[in-house]
């Protein structure tokens, strides 16, 4: 996956990465995770552009795929995920082992092979202390999840994340669900610093794509 330098898209995830940068001013925003309420609502596409954009700002970052449920950040960067992320948790090995560097600045840890037991690796006290090693590394860590009607993951994965993207899909997901979401979401006191719209039709880009 390439993006076009100057295309409308591009931009638009430029916008994003500066408007993180701005909810980030006093610096306590490390972790940011991205989750929705249904599935395929362009929350990979999202964060996997996201992490490039955010290289030209200068940001060392790592993109992690805790969509353990369906992990894809491999494809979109066409990595082998023979290994990966619940492979390092369980061999308890360096994590630099199991990093791809893409480009100068921005590094990728696919999934690794998916366990049965997603809950038990997200919520495990080594995820959490390979986050706070990754801390010292990176300016950003950029975490794909799956959606929170589906599984519980993303709920848990909020409770430690610093910031919540909360990416929508145009004229797909109502509003009950986009609220019932955002409430789950206020439970677990997630800091959620913004929505992506996405699939939104070209003729309405100008007037529908925001961010805050
Ligand atoms: N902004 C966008 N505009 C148009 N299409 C998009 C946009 N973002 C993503 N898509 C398309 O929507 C589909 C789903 O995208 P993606 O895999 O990123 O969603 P997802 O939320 O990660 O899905 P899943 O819940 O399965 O993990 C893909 O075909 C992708 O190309
Ligand atoms: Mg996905």
């Amino acid at each position: 996956m390439r993006l076009k330098q100057n295309s409308y898209v591009t931009e638009s995830y430029r916008k994003l990465a500066v408007n993180i940068e701005y909810a980030n001013i006093d610096g306590n925003i490390k972790t940011i995770m991205i989750t929705s309420s249904m599935a395929n609502e362009g929350k990979s596409t999202t964060i996997s552009n996201l992490a490039c954009v955010m290289t030209e700002l200068n940001k060392r970052v790592i993109l992690m795929d805790l969509d353990l449920r369906k992990p894809s950040v491999h494809k979109y960067f066409n990595l082998s995920n023979n290994s990966g992320l619940t492979d390092l948790l369980l061999n308890k090995n360096n994590y630099k082992n199991y990093i791809h560097n893409i480009q100068p600045g921005l590094d990728v840890m696919t999934s690794g092979r998916v366990p049965s037991n997603t809950t038990e690796i997200i919520i495990s006290k080594a995820i959490k202390e390979l986050l706070k090693d990754l801390s010292e590394n990176y300016d950003y860590i950029l975490l794909d999840t799956p959606p929170i009607m589906l599984v519980s993951d993303p709920v848990n994965i909020a409770i430690y994340a610093d910031a919540v993207i909360l990416a929508i899909a145009y004229a797909e997901t109502d509003k009950e669900t986009i609220k019932k979401t955002i409430d789950v979401l206020k439970q677990v006191n997630a800091n959620i610093i913004g929505t992506v719209l996405n699939k939104v039709p070209q003729n309405k880009k100008n007037k529908y794509y925001y961010y805050y």
